[in-house]
């Protein structure tokens, strides 16, 4: 399925950009790591801050043409400072995806790793409009500040909401060069910033957790990225792929009473 094909996978380092490594390597593809953090999980590794535009605009100069795929799987949790998770959960994410798609090979597949935590964007939608408003020339933390993105990890969640709907919003932009688009949204799931999401959501996190069998494992997602940047996803357009043991069908039948 990947075996001759190049990807470039962000968020290499840890969690579940490691795995998706692994996975998409074992599985015969050259993988083309970026990080803020060293790692070998990669067979190339760019280091990198996605925070930083100088930084995303060198790196997508840098990084060899012709790749199958984009990964956007790097993010910060929901204790990080709600400018700096903007930036790199949305804002850089995007620069570097628009940065790059130009480079990809046609019919490349770009695959954002969201969130259940996105869950809610149609409820939303003033704060998920102004977050893709932002762009790193705009006042970001004025906008965290005015929307009170500090309290309750709600600059995660309107992060992930955005993402969401950024995606589906490009499901054709590319579509003359086959070039596609979709997002995958893992609930809570066994990585270094699982502690910090039950730190931030506290008793919701705990009810969530009761709910769920068992957390996710990094192996219960990257299999779904391999999926989305496989050509047997070819016509997977704008989607997010629910990935979170049940969550969302939980929350989606409680909504409407069934
Ligand atoms: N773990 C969960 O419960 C969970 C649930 C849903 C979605 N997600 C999403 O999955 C993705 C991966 O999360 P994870 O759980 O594997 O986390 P993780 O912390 O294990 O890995 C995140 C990686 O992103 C990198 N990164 C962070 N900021 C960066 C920057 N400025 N520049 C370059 N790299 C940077 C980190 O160095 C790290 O290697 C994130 O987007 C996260 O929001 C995670």
């Amino acid at each position: 399925m990947h075996n001759g094909r190049t990807y470039i996978v962000t968020g290499a380092a840890s969690g579940i950009g490691a795995e998706t490594c692994r996975q998409l390597r074992a599985a015969g593809a050259r993988v083309i790591g970026v990080d803020r953090h060293d790692t070998d999980n990669a067979d190339e590794l760019f280091l990198s801050d996605l925070s930083d535009p100088a930084a995303i605009d060198d790196l997508a100069t840098r990084l060899p043409e012709g790749a199958d795929g984009l990964a956007n799987i790097a993010g910060l949790p929901p204790t990080a400072a709600p400018d700096l998770l903007l930036k790199v959960n949305l804002i850089g994410l995007r620069r570097l995806t628009e940065r790059l798609v130009p480079k990809l090979a046609d019919g490349a597949s770009i695959v954002n790793l969201a969130s259940l935590a996105g869950f809610g964007w149609a409820d939303a939608l003033d704060q998920v409009r102004g977050a893709l408003a932002l762009d790193f020339d705009g006042d970001i933390a004025g906008f965290c500040a005015d929307n009170r993105l500090a309290e309750g990890g709600r600059s995660y969640f309107l992060s992930k909401e955005a993402l969401i709907v950024w995606t589906m919003q490009n499901r054709w932009t590319w579509r003359e060069r086959g070039i596609r688009m979709n997002a995958i949204s893992p609930g809570p799931v066994d990585t270094p910033i699982l502690p910090d999401f039950i730190e931030t959501l506290g008793a919701r996190a705990e009810e969530d957790m009761r709910v769920m069998d068992r957390p996710g494992r990094p192996v219960d997602i990257a299999p779904v990225v391999g999926f989305l940047l496989s050509t047997g996803s070819g016509w997977l357009r704008g989607a997010n792929i629910a990935a979170d043991g049940g969550m969302s069908s939980h929350l989606l039948t409680g909504m409407h009473g069934l």
